[in-house]
Parts: structure tokens; C-alpha cells; sequence
């Protein structure tokens, strides 16, 4: 495997719900937004694309009230889980940073 950077493993995230982690790439901490579904996750950098602050109000907690998207506690913004794309808010329309991800044995690594 390629990379090899473990972030998390799947069962630190309940199904349907988000957390969030970090780990070192290239010399530097990043934070990180999973959402798991089922035995896949999606992953983005925890860097709004508004004014590139991180989303989460309470650690790890980045989705909306029905868990339907992943929500910006800063301003507001609305993204779809499934491709980090802003559908309302003061960055519609753009996107957060997705990250390539590999899961081994229930261990979510950095590709
Ligand atoms: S910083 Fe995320 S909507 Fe403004």
C-alpha cells in the first residue's frame, strides 16, 4: 500500500456520523473530516472553502441536525457528503478538499 499514513479506525466513527482526526503529512499536522457509511468513509480536509477555517464547532461533529450534510458551524455552509460540494452558503458551489483514502481491515489510511 501506498502511503501508508494511518488516520483513524473505521469503529471510532459511528455509522452515519462523523468524526474528526489528524495526522502528519509532509511535515505537517492536518485535521480531517470523516463520514462514515457503512464500511466506506468519506474524507476532506476540516478546511472550509469560505475563509479556510475548520468546520467543526464541537470536535468531530460536522454534520447537520438530520445527518443528511456536512455542515460549516462558521457561516453556515451546506456540503453533500458524498462529493463535498457546497450546495448553500457563503461558498456555494465550491468544493472541499477530498482525500484519497485506502481501508484495510477496518483502518482508514491516507493513500
Ligand atoms: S467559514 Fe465556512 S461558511 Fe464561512
Amino acid at each position: 500500500m501506498s502511503g501508508s499514513i494511518k488516520l483513524c479506525s473505521l469503529n471510532e466513527v459511528e455509522d452515519g456520523n462523523s468524526g474528526g482526526f489528524f495526522a502528519e503529512t509532509d511535515g505537517k499536522m492536518n485535521s480531517y473530516i470523516v463520514v462514515r457509511k457503512g464500511a466506506s468513509a468519506f474524507v476532506y480536509l476540516n478546511s472550509c472553502p469560505h475563509i479556510g477555517t475548520p468546520l467543526d464547532f464541537a470536535p468531530g461533529r460536522f454534520l447537520n441536525p438530520d445527518k443528511s450534510m456536512i455542515l460549516c458551524s462558521t457561516h453556515g455552509a451546506l456540503f453533500r457528503i458524498e462529493d463535498g460540494y457546497c450546495v448553500s452558503g457563503p461558498c456555494a458551489e465550491q468544493s472541499l478538499s477530498e482525500v484519497a483514502i485506502d481501508i484495510l481491515d477496518g483502518i482508514i489510511y491516507l493513500a
